[in-house]
């Protein structure tokens, strides 16, 4: 801090650089390497692309974020004060003028309504003028830019200007490959009803689905998600490449796949949540929250189940107790995250618990429950938790695999179902709990007794075990990839070696046709 001062920002930068052994982050001309950040407009996608835009910066990389103003102030915030990590953040206008229905709305969870989604969706598509306006008037142009799976026409905006598009797809290459060949081949139009299971033709592995875990839209030829996937899909073939925030040894055979059969590139550099300072994660913990991880502290190793589903998945009240009843016949012990807000009358019951069910698990030193946000990695991390009870959202399962905890899997909606497969059937670190409907509004299909009988699976008996001991091995790998000479340490950086060198970027290629 005093050399900022006396020297300024520019010094600082340089004296950072050499500290960290940079060499690689200058291009051929000696130009810092620059890279654009483009996340798309949800919370949901920003956070993990802040995150890698950290980790570039972080190797001293020049990064810029490119998102709307309204969305500025969310990234700003999240990112580290410090003058040491230059991410800057550029705005382009959002095409307000044409959609005068999302005024004051620049975010898919801004949205006022949910009917406003495919009007959003044809509001996301006229940023693309305005991305070419950014690249028409940096001088000199970035190196590369990483931009979110669903700005498909980035990557031929980004060809104009001969600068590569790397494709960011929030979750693993195991479930981003699964989708291709599903809506290449349509091998649900082979079986008879939604639950007889199908193969999955020209993926590794003997994977199998029912169609009941498959978006509808994927199953109806014409709706113009189908499309707009495909659109995607076919865009990622002309990329420059894919990356990801997951690691080699988690889905090696996958990535192979991808490199050695379907000829393309990626690089995997995650779990980038390992490589925040521990202290930042536990930073600003209110006491609320500190109340929890006290609680934890008097139970025994991996013995309390933590069920968390995210910020998306809403479950009907229904379904609620049908949870609270199956927590309540394990006699496990357990924290659960809820997405309700506490009723001011002390008296009155909650509609969507059973009868007494928050007192006697209270006053039992039996349960707790956290309405709204919970320090979740510091609570996975905790000894005691024995089971993550999870929506399979990609973030969600990695932070399970990360500090090595088994699953209870109950896949809701998006990629959800692709990644339940790769916890309960490649890796085997968890029990499916039975959903077997993708839905954007959650049913309540699942009954107590299941739940039940899933938590203990995944915590009693020798299985279990053996399930513990496959996932704290992955847990291990997990932390080695992101250390000094680990595979997602080691494509990282190929991965800015290459930008750094340039090429030249005349890559056409397309999903072959069934
Ligand atoms: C994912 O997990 C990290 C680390 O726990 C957290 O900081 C981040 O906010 C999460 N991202 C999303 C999109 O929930
Ligand atoms: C449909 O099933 C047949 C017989 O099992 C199999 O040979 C074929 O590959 C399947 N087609 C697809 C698209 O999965
Ligand atoms: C679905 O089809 C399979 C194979 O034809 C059959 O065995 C199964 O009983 C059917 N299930 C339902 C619910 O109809
Ligand atoms: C790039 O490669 C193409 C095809 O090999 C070639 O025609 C073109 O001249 C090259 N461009 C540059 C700038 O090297």
């Amino acid at each position: 801090m005093a050399v900022f001062s006396l020297v300024g920002n520019v010094a600082v930068i340089i004296v950072w650089c050499k500290n960290l052994n940079l060499e690689n982050t200058m291009d051929q001309d000696h130009r810092p390497l620059h890279i654009f950040f483009f996340p798309y407009l949800a919370h949901g996608h920003m956070t993990p692309t802040i995150n890698m835009a950290k980790l570039f910066a972080s190797k001293g990389v020049k990064s810029t974020i490119i998102t709307t103003p309204l969305n500025a102030p969310y990234i700003s915030k999240s990112l580290p004060n410090s003058p040491k990590t230059p991410i800057h953040i550029l705005t382009i206008p959002f095409p307000h003028e044409h959609f005068p229905s999302l005024q004051g709305c620049e975010s898919l969870n801004a949205l006022p309504s949910p009917h406003l989604v495919p009007t959003f969706l044809k509001s996301i598509a006229m940023l693309q003028e305005p991305l070419e306006q950014v690249f028409r008037q940096s001088h000199p142009l970035p190196h590369g830019i990483i931009a979110d799976m669903f700005f498909p026409w980035a990557t031929d905006s980004a060809a104009k200007f001969g600068i590569p598009r790397i494709v960011f797809d929030g979750s693993c290459i195991f479930s981003a490959c699964l989708v291709e060949p599903i809506l290449l081949h349509k091998p649900y139009k082979n079986v008879s009803n939604d639950s007889e299971p199908f193969g999955i033709p020209n993926f590794p592995g003997d994977v199998t689905m029912v169609r009941s875990q498959l978006p509808d839209f994927f199953k109806n030829d014409d709706h113009f998600m189908a499309d707009f996937i495909i659109t995607v899909k076919e865009s990622e073939s002309r990329s420059y490449g894919m990356v990801f925030n997951s690691f080699y040894e988690l889905e090696k055979e996958y990535v192979d796949h991808y490199r050695n059969v379907l000829g393309r590139k990626s690089w995997h550099i995650g779990p980038i949540l390992l490589s925040d300072a521990k202290e930042d994660r536990g930073k600003e913990i209110s006491l609320d929250e500190h109340e929890c991880l006290k609680w934890l502290d008097t139970k025994k190793p991996n013995s309390v189940v933590y069920v968390c589903f995210g910020s998306i998945a809403d479950f009907p009240d229904s379904q609620l107790k049908e949870i609270a009843m199956g927590l309540e016949a394990s006699g496990k012990e357990f924290i659960w995250v809820v997405k309700k807000s506490k009723k001011d009358e002390i008296f009155t019951e909650e509609s969507w618990l059973p009868q007494g069910f928050e007192k006697r698990m209270e006053s039992e030193g039996k349960g707790m429950i956290i309405r709204g946000w919970a320090p979740q990695m510091l609570i996975l991390e905790h000894e005691a938790i024995g089971v993550f009870v999870s929506h399979c959202g990609w973030n969600s399962t990695l932070e399970a695999i990360s500090v090595g905890v088994p699953m209870v899997t109950w896949p809701v909606a998006a990629e959800q179902f692709f990644n339940e497969k790769l916890v309960t059937e490649v890796h085997r670190i968890g029990v499916p709990v039975g959903a077997k409907k993708w839905a954007l509004k959650v049913g309540d299909s699942v009954k107590w007794e299941a739940i039940e009988k899933a938590m203990k699976k995944a915590m009693e008996g020798e299985e279990a075990k053996e399930m513990r001991m496959r996932v704290k091995a992955l847990s291990q790998k997990a932390k080695e990839a992101m250390e000094k000479g680990g595979s997602s340490y080691s494509d990282l950086n190929s991965l800015i070696d290459e930008l750094a060198a340039g090429f030249n970027f005349t890559k056409e290629k397309r999903i072959p046709h069934s």
